[in-house]
């Protein structure tokens, strides 16, 4: 075989290899300890999530006792469930990816989510409560699956 294929087949081999590392960033092996799911319901209203969210089993609150401003729900009946790792970023990055379902003008200014920004005043154990609680009020929503008339060729 000549040098320069073999050259070659070196150079394929090694990138295929160094594409399979993990970048520095990747959220791989990041894993939070479990939560306590009531301890996550009384922490929703102390940080007063229910002023914009509202979830099946808390009332929505508002500062003027009128209607809330905004009512993004939380939790309900979905075709998947949101996984631990995209409700703590919801949580601590709001704006890494805007709440599917409502016009971008409503939850967001500018690209910016509306939502509070709790990373210098929640602690790692009320973030973990939170989620636990959070993912207990996701349900999934089973569906019918179609049923198709038998065919014969
Ligand atoms: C000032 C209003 C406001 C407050 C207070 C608030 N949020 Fe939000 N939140 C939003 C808005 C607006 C969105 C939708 C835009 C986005 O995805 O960031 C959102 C999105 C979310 C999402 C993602 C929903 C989805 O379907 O993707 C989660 C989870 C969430 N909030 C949890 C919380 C929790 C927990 C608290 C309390 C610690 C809280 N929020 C407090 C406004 C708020």
């Amino acid at each position: 075989m000549a040098k320069s294929v073999i050259y070659l087949l070196m150079a394929v081999v090694l990138s295929a290899a160094s594409g399979c590392a993990t970048a520095p960033k990747s959220g791989k092996g990041f894993t939070l300890p479990e939560g306590d799911p009531q301890a996550g319901k009384a922490n929703f209203v102390s940080f007063y999530c229910n002023a914009c969210h509202r979830i099946d089993g808390i009332d929505q609150v508002s500062s003027d006792g009128e209607k809330p401003e905004l009512s993004v729900a939380l939790g309900g009946e979905v075709t998947r469930i949101e996984t631990y790792g995209e409700l703590v970023t919801s949580i601590i990055n709001p704006s890494h990816r805007l709440a599917k379902d409502y016009p971008v003008e409503e939850v967001s200014y500018d690209g910016e989510s509306k939502m509070v920004n709790y990373n210098d005043v929640m602690t790692v154990t009320e973030l973990t409560d939170l989620v636990a609680f959070l993912q207990s009020k996701y349900k999934l929503f089973e569906y019918e699956l179609t049923e198709y008339p038998q065919y014969w060729p």
